[in-house]
């Protein structure tokens, strides 16, 4: 068994003159002498001192940075400054050397451009341990949060026959033999044949299976992997993402709003309290980034308070509509710096009208219902107006839509009509169609990107640095 401390432990312990052991990788080595060492338990490293007049030089050669060494000697109180404590070492091992010329990973600061390319030794950074910390604690909290409330974990299939949003954007599951695929008498590829006996694909939700979960659990949420092969190569869109989608029975949209807007204060609440340490050195290392940039596309706020601010101020509720009338008098609109012109009503909103919503209108996260119906999906409950739909998206500075939901369709004629109007097969759903038949009643659910969030806790701007290893059109290393 290997015995170690961890450095997070021993930074803030006053038992000077014990005997430690530490393992980690060498951060940097200065004078021959002092060791920065990083054990990956917290932002910190810890010095360790060598007596390197009685240590070989062959051993000294081989301390460079990446390396992985163990250190055993006596936990003291630091003259110097910087830090409390720092180890005299007595013992040092190599556990694995690091080709210094080779390593990627010098002791400056790499763009993280460069680091996307190294992904595989990203973590070491201090920016990606942060990001990484906080983002297994957003998805501890989001437990948290749902268990606190009764809510059933409930894991939806990660293969599946049916387009839940109905975008047709789906990677296929196969294991036909592409150069021979069997066809039917009509020439078409047959999947009777194939692994599941018909056409299979990687969700792109758990919604439709959450809902079936929920009219009987009463309050269910899924938090797993979706796929969407879109062809979106931004800042804001991963072919693989994370969502959670809570579903909820005897709910409307106004119980949606307000289950979505406590689940994103609570978790924000949570990772400001738990990762004091991270946000600080996040919001350094923006601060630092902002000074290259001219007075006027400087933050107002910096990431603490731009947390904070999220917490302390409601939501903003208002309807498409009403979005509608406020961009088209809008000042970008009439000047035309839009790129996408607001002229009537019925258009979809694209991230530069979410973006001047909450960042130059409101100033603060914004919740858009009732959209028109043509543009959203055919599960959401249509309104009285015939045109428009139940449907809410929360927006977010710097993100634009972080959530998506609506209230659901509960009537089976009018859930029919619609998946009519848009192809949807009805014998493909037919279970969705049940839940209709067999005692329905109304409900409401939403999905939260969870890397959208982790993007908007951390203040990164490329949603492809807050996921360990990013998925997106053309990539798939590692
Ligand atoms: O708005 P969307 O497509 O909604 C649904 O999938 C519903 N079935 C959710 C529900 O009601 N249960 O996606 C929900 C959220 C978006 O608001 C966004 O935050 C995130 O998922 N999202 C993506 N995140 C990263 N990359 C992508 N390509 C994303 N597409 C959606
Ligand atoms: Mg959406």
């Amino acid at each position: 068994m290997i015995k170690r401390n961890k450095i997070k432990n021993l930074l803030v312990d006053s038992e000077y003159g014990k005997k430690v052991t530490v393992m980690g990788w060498v951060k940097t080595f200065r004078n021959n002498r002092f060791v920065a060492l990083s054990d990956g338990s917290c932002m910190q490293n810890i010095q360790i001192v060598l007596d390197y007049e009685n240590l070989p030089d062959a051993l000294l050669k081989r301390i460079t940075t990446g390396c992985s060494i163990s250190v055993t000697g006596l936990l003291v109180q630091s003259i110097g400054k910087g830090q409390n404590v720092e180890i005299n070492a007595e013992n040092i091992e190599i556990l694995g050397d690091c080709d210094a010329e080779k390593f990627p990973l010098q002791p400056k600061k790499h763009s993280l451009e460069f680091l996307r390319e190294n992904a595989h030794l990203r973590f070491r950074t201090n920016t990606f341990n942060a990001v990484f910390k906080i983002r297994h604690v957003l998805g501890f909290a989001v437990h948290d949060f749902f268990n606190k409330r009764g809510f059933v974990y409930m894991h939806t299939p990660i293969v599946t026959a049916s387009d839940a949003e109905g975008a047709g954007e789906m990677f296929k599951v196969t294991t036909l033999d592409f150069d021979n695929t069997p066809r039917t008498d009509t020439g078409e590829v047959n999947f009777k044949e194939d692994f599941f006996g018909r056409a299979a694909n990687l969700t792109v939700s758990g919604q439709l299976e959450a809902e079936l979960g929920a009219m009987a659990l009463g309050e269910v949420y899924t938090f797993g992997p979706t796929f969407r092969a879109e062809n979106s190569n931004t800042t804001r869109h991963l072919a693989e993402f994370w969502m959670i989608e809570p579903e909820v029975a005897f709910a409307d949209l106004e119980d949606n709003m307000n289950l979505a807007e406590d689940l994103l204060k609570y978790v924000i609440q949570y990772a400001i309290t738990q990762c004091g340490d991270e946000i600080d050195f996040l919001k350094n290392r923006l601060l630092e980034e902002e000074k290259n940039k001219p007075q006027a596309e400087r933050s107002e706020l910096d990431l603490l308070q731009k947390l904070q601010f999220c917490l302390d101020n409601n939501f903003e509720r208002l309807t498409y509509t009403e979005a509608i009338d406020i961009l088209k008098a809008s000042k970008p609109n009439q000047k035309k710096q839009f790129k996408y012109i607001i002229d009537g009503w019925g258009a979809d909103l694209q991230s530069e009208h979410e973006r001047f919503l909450v960042e130059k209108h409101f100033k603060k996260p914004v919740i858009l219902t009732d959209y028109p119906k043509e543009i959203k999906s055919f599960y959401m409950r249509q309104n009285e107006d015939g045109k428009t739909v139940r449907a809410m998206d929360i927006l977010f500075p710097g993100i634009g839509e972080i959530i998506g939901g609506s209230q659901r369709e509960e009537r089976l004629d009018i859930l029919i009509n619609r998946m009519n109007e848009m192809n949807i097969p009805q014998d493909e759903l037919y279970w969705y169609l049940d839940l209709r038949k067999f005692g329905t009643a109304p409900h409401a659910g939403f999905g939260l990107g969870f890397e959208r969030l982790v993007l908007f806790v951390t203040g990164m701007t490329n949603i492809r640095d807050v996921i360990p290893f990013p998925r997106f059109p053309k990539n798939a290393e590692f």
